[in-house]
C-alpha cells in the first residue's frame, strides 16, 4: 500500500491507523520529515519543550536471566560481574542530586542477591534521604507480592520491558524458562498496584519482522503505559545472536515519531542505545519526539562493566557528570533540559 499524506495526518488527528497503514507507513520513508514535526507539535502540546532528565544506576550487572541477545546474560562467562553496596548507591544519589537530579532509576540484572528486603531497605534509605525524588526501579520480573513490597517501601515506577508482545518472536529471543505472557503479566500487576510503568522493546532484533511491531503497538495500546522505551538492537559478540545486524537508527526514529503521535502523554527516551547507534541519535530522538533523557550515574568504574550491547556510549554526555554538555546538546535541538521529578501528564 502506498502511504498518503492524509494517512499521516489520519494518525495526527486520530492517534492510530489500520494494521495495513502502519505496516505501510513502517516501510515508508518518504513522509519522515512530516512525520517528525508533527510528533513535535505534539510533544510539546503536552510537554512544551521540557525534557526530563533521570539519572541512571546499573547498581548490578549479575543476571540469571539467558536472553540470547543480552551482553550480561547468565551464561556469558567472559562477563566481569559487579554488585553495589547500599551505600554505593546512596552515594551515587548523593551525587545526581547536587547535579540536580530529582528522579534516580535503579536498575540491574535479575540478581537473586538483592532479596526483597534488601531492596526495600535500598529505597526506604534513598527516600529518606531526598524525600523530594521518584524513585523507578528497573530490576525484572517479580511476584506481585515482591512488586507491592518495593511500592510500600517507595518505589513509584517501574521499567519493564515487555521486549516482544508476539510469542513467537519472544521464543526466538529467550529461552524456554521465559514468556511473553509472563512478561505482560508483571505490568499488569505494576500498573494494579499503582506504579507509573514504562514497557518497551528494541527495534531491529534479530528476527524481527515489521507485522511483531504491529503487535507490539497494539499491545502497547492496551497496556497504556506511561513510559515506553525504544531503542535498536545491537550486536554483542559474547551472545548467541552476536551475527545479527544493528537495527536501524532511521526506522528507531520512525517509531518513536508513531508512538509520540499514538500516546501524546507518553514519556518516551531518547536512549542510551540510540545515542550508541548513532553520534547525533539521542538529538535526532528527541526531535521525533523523545522528551527523557537518562544519564549514567554509576561509578565510572563500572560503566562499560554494564554492557547489555557493545560500545556503549557513556562516558560523554551520556554521563551524569557531563551535564553542561548534554544542557547544551538539548538546547542546540530545541529544547530545555528539566531536572525537577517530571512526571507522566495524563490527560485529566
Ligand atoms: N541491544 C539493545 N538493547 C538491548 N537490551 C538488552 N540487550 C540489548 C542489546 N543487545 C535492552 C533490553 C532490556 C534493556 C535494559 O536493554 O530491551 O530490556
Amino acid at each position: 500500500m502506498n502511504i498518503s499524506k492524509q494517512t499521516i495526518e489520519k494518525l495526527y488527528t486520530t492517534r492510530n491507523l489500520s494494521d495495513e497503514e502502519l505496516l505501510s507507513l513502517l516501510a515508508c520513508d518518504t513522509w519522515d520529515a512530516l512525520l517528525f514535526s508533527l510528533a513535535d507539535k505534539v510533544r510539546r502540546s503536552v510537554y512544551g519543550d521540557a525534557v526530563y532528565i533521570r539519572g541512571l544506576i546499573e547498581f548490578s550487572n549479575f543476571c540469571k536471566n539467558n536472553c540470547y541477545y543480552c551482553g550480561i546474560r547468565a551464561g556469558n562467562t567472559g562477563a566481569t560481574r559487579y554488585r553495589l553496596s547500599p551505600e554505593e548507591i546512596l552515594s551515587c544519589c548523593k551525587e545526581g542530586y547536587r547535579l540536580g537530579m530529582r528522579t534516580f532509576v535503579l536498575q540491574s540484572g535479575e540478581d537473586p542477591f538483592y532479596s526483597d528486603e534488601l531492596l526495600c531497605h535500598i529505597i526506604t534509605n534513598i527516600k529518606s534521604n531526598f524525600p523530594d525524588c521518584a524513585i523507578t526501579l528497573s530490576v525484572g520480573e517479580k511476584s506481585r507480592e515482591s512488586y507491592q513490597a518495593y511500592f510500600d517501601a517507595g518505589a513509584a515506577r517501574y521499567l519493564l520491558r515487555h521486549e516482544a508482545a508476539a510469542d513467537a518472536l519472544y521464543n526466538r529471543l529467550h529461552p524456554a524458562s521465559m514468556s511473553a505472557s509472563g512478561r505482560r503479566q508483571c505490568l499488569k500487576d505494576l500498573k494494579s498496584i499503582g506504579y507509573q510503568v514504562g514497557a518497551g522493546f528494541m527495534v531491529g532484533a534479530p528476527f524481527q519482522t515489521l507485522s511483531d511491531l504491529i503487535h507490539d503497538l497494539r499491545f502497547l495500546q492496551s497496556l497504556d503505559p506511561d513510559m515506553i522505551g525504544i531503542g535498536p538492537y545491537l550486536t554483542h559478540s559474547q551472545t548467541p545472536l552476536h551475527m545479527h545486524e544493528n537495527g536501524s537508527l532511521a526506522l528507531t526514529l520512525r517509531l518513536l515519531a508513531i508512538l509520540r503521535l499514538m500516546f501524546p502523554h507518553a514519556l518516551l527516551p531518547a536512549t542510551t542505545a540510540l545515542a550508541t547507534v548513532a553520534p547525533d541519535g539521542r538529538e535526532k530522538g528527541l526531535k521525533a519526539g523523545a522528551n527523557v533523557i537518562m544519564p549514567n550515574l554509576s561509578p565510572v568504574s563500572v560503566r562499560q562493566l554494564y554492557d547489555i550491547y557493545e560500545n556503549k556510549n557513556c562516558t560523554g554526555a551520556e554521563s551524569a557528570q557531563c551535564s553542561d554538555i548534554l544542557r547544551i546538546q538539548i538546547e542546540k535541538a530545541g529544547y530545555r533540559m528539566v531536572t525537577d521529578i517530571g512526571n507522566v501528564k495524563r490527560p485529566l
